[in-house]
């Protein structure tokens, strides 16, 4: 594959959609500690850490495909550098759904997007189990390895070989099966800990109630939840992301409406029977954390901008705003439970765009700005700056300027001045959230490593790249030994 570096992305480009669902398949193997063989640059002496991602491993059951690859359960990859040196463990959360269904080679349970049991409506309704798939993000809290799925509780792993240890209550601090984020914040800016890990669990109905609970993780007591509140506000609140700064934790409640008939009766799955509602305001729920100098005051609920968000980048406060950086769709993004995902129509969804609010917090309101209107998803700023302002912010997106697509480009953007540079894989590689990791020996905001998993449509294969952060020039690239597909979240800790 030749991989295009340009300050220009292309705007007529193709793709193969046989080779982006191409990707779509069991991960067939686990290893342990496999030596990565490079296939391009040379390995970069100063890594020393692991490289987590999640994503779902398991697709398809007994000839039944999931409805939704965010159904599939989850498959952590661990890629350990050793002086620059990786090697790469792979295994299967051990779910107890998981090891059911594995046992039959069957899905007997319904999955949350629309995956069914087979039977038909008969056999799916009034069926309200779920699976916990432990499929969106992987983290390190204090000495454990977490798989993370937000409407349930945490996996817990051994951080050597990726066994599963099972689900945990972090030593009490959630009751069984406790709901629990799949997007935690690493904070490394609070005058509490050298490192906080900033999470919530969502208990959501006709009023929903969002716990906020921050752990040390650094130092002798790394694991332990030193911060804990919970507030609670009016209506059903769907919330999968939130931000930071240093006085806040920030929350957008789309303006969205659950209707769980569908579910119940087996027609759809939850999350299908999620809808925008154009006559309901979003808001912003801006909770005071306990860290910080608005400690014990209650939260402040502002009217936010329209569209639907999934993920937030970064946030930090200027006067009494907050400006929080955001991925803006027009509209909630579902498969439908007639379409088949592997075989989408890209101009038929609606495509994420960088978005900035500026939350007024003295005159309660907010407005919207577009940072690029270029499709994009899983943007990050450099972690040390998670809460404060950055100048800059990394992504996946189309090759295209113009329209939705598969995401086959890695952009940096200067949140300032605007200015954009882009890597591009197309035609026929795919990319993944890139993961960026600061230098160790610099401490310039865009020197370091940006991590990404690609899938290699013409291998037919998963490949890791390693960009320069601040010129998206490849450093390396290495040939894994596994598949893996289109995955989600992931996170870097240094050994
Ligand atoms: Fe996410």
């Amino acid at each position: 594959m030749t991989y295009i570096q340009e300050k220009q992305i292309n705007d007529n480009p193709a793709f193969n959609k046989e080779d982006w669902a191409s990707a779509y398949k069991n991960v067939e193997k686990e290893l342990t500690n496999e030596p990565l063989n490079i296939s391009k640059g040379g390995n970069i002496g100063e890594l020393n850490g692991t490289l987590f991602r999640n994503g779902p491993g398991i697709l398809e059951r007994g000839g039944q495909w999931v409805h939704h690859p965010f159904d599939g359960d989850g498959m952590i990859t661990a890629i350990r550098f050793e002086n620059g040196k990786p090697s790469l463990t792979n295994k299967f959360v051990q779910t107890k759904g998981f090891l059911e269904e594995k046992k039959i080679n069957k899905f007997i349970y319904r999955g949350v997007f629309g995956t069914q049991k087979s039977g038909g409506i008969l056999n799916n309704a009034l069926d309200l189990k779920f699976k916990n798939i432990a499929n969106t993000h992987v983290i390190k809290l204090g000495n454990e390895v977490l798989a993370l799925w937000e409407a349930a509780g945490p996996h817990a792993l051994d951080p050597n070989n990726l066994d599963t240890i099972g689900l945990t209550t972090l030593g009490g601090v959630l009751k069984s099966n406790e709901a629990f984020s799949a997007h935690p914040k690493s904070d490394f800016n609070s005058n509490m800990s050298s490192e906080l890990l900033v999470t919530f669990g969502i208990q959501t109905g006709p009023k929903s109630t969002i716990r906020l609970m921050e752990f040390s993780n650094a130092g002798e007591n790394a694991g332990e939840l030193i911060i804990d509140r919970k507030d609670t506000f009016n209506g059903f609140a769907f919330l999968h992301d939130f931000a930071i700064t240093t006085n806040w934790a920030i929350f957008l409640q789309n303006a969205i409406d659950f209707n769980p008939l569908p579910f119940v009766m087996g027609q759809k799955g939850a999350a299908q029977c999620l809808k925008s509602n154009p006559n309901k305001k979003a808001k912003f729920f801006i909770i005071p954390r306990e860290s910080g100098v608005f400690k014990g005051q209650p939260p402040i609920i502002i009217d936010a901008p329209d569209g639907f968000v999934f993920h937030h980048v970064n946030a930090y406060e200027k006067d009494s705003k907050i400006i929080l950086d955001s991925i803006f769709y027009d509209d909630f993004p579902s498969v439908g439970p007639d379409e088949n995902f592997r075989d989408i129509d890209f101009d038929n969804y609606p495509e994420g765009n960088l978005k900035r609010s500026i939350i007024d917090l003295k005159g309660g309101t907010s407005k919207l700005e577009t940072l690029s209107s270029q499709c994009c998803e899983f943007a990050t700023v450099n972690p040390k700056l998670l809460g404060l302002k950055a100048s800059y912010s990394w992504m996946a997106c189309t090759d295209k300027k113009i329209g939705n697509a598969p995401l086959q480009a890695i952009k940096k953007i200067n949140l300032i001045t605007k200015e954009e540079i882009s890597w591009s894989a197309a035609p026929s590689g795919f990319v993944s959230e890139p993961i960026m990791v600061p230098s160790q020996s610099s401490n310039k905001e865009d020197e370091g490593y940006l991590f990404i998993l690609l899938w290699n449509g013409s291998r037919r294969g998963s490949d890791l790249v390693i960009l320069d952060a601040k010129d998206l020039k490849e450093l390396a690239i290495y040939e894994l030994p596994i598949s893996i597909p289109h995955g989600l979240h992931g996170s870097w800790v240094n050994n």
